[in-house]
């Protein structure tokens, strides 16, 4: 399935009611050839209102990681699970994930890249497995068929609690040092 109607078929969908509350559809952002993919958990307030992931404070949080640790934004590719903002920025219930998860699949296929990278649980819980606890295997590398997959702190936890930065950098070094390899 070629980029343009897939994010086509993303932005005419209607399973989740959400569909029908949303500003825009976050499809997702970045290089299509890229070997890194981050998977956030679903768009937020900034991210509906621009139609592009990562924009709003967890972004920019995101972006200072990037940046620390060598790797250019535009470099890599950045999607949600799910493409609508659930209301209030709730947790992304289980059969809005179901609903939302084949355009993520196509467009890993697509991409193809070298290692996924899950931004907090519950990317990592529905990408790596059911039971993923995140303080304990973040920066862990998992192989998931053709996939390397790992997962670590979502941005918006490290702005609630600072002392889980320093971890945050570590994992990070690890990514860039595993895509440089
Ligand atoms: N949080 C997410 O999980 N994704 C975004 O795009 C923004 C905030």
């Amino acid at each position: 399935m070629y980029w343009e109607e897939l994010e086509q078929q993303c932005i005419n969908c209607r399973k989740c009611a959400i569909g029908n509350k949303r500003t825009n559809c976050v499809f997702g952002c970045g290089n299509k050839n890229a070997d890194i993919m981050f998977i956030g958990e679903a768009p937020g307030q900034s991210e509906d209102a621009e139609g592009i992931p990562f924009v709003g404070l967890a972004g920019k949080h995101l972006d200072k990681f990037l940046c620390a640790v060598g790797i250019n934004r535009e470099d890599v590719y950045i999607a949600n699970i799910l493409k609508c903002r659930p209301d209030n920025n709730r947790d992304p219930l289980p059969e809005e994930q179901e609903n939302c998860i084949n355009y993520l699949r196509e467009q890993v296929k697509l991409v193809r890249p070298k290692l996924i990278v899950c931004l907090g649980r519950i990317s990592a819980m529905k990408l790596i497995k059911p039971d993923f606890k995140i303080t304990k295997e973040h920066g862990i590398f998992f192989k998931k068929g053709a996939f390397t997959i790992t997962a670590v702190y979502h941005p918006a936890a490290l702005l609630r609690d600072p002392s889980k930065n320093q971890d945050m950098y570590t994992d990070m070094k690890k990514i860039a040092e595993f895509i440089k390899a």
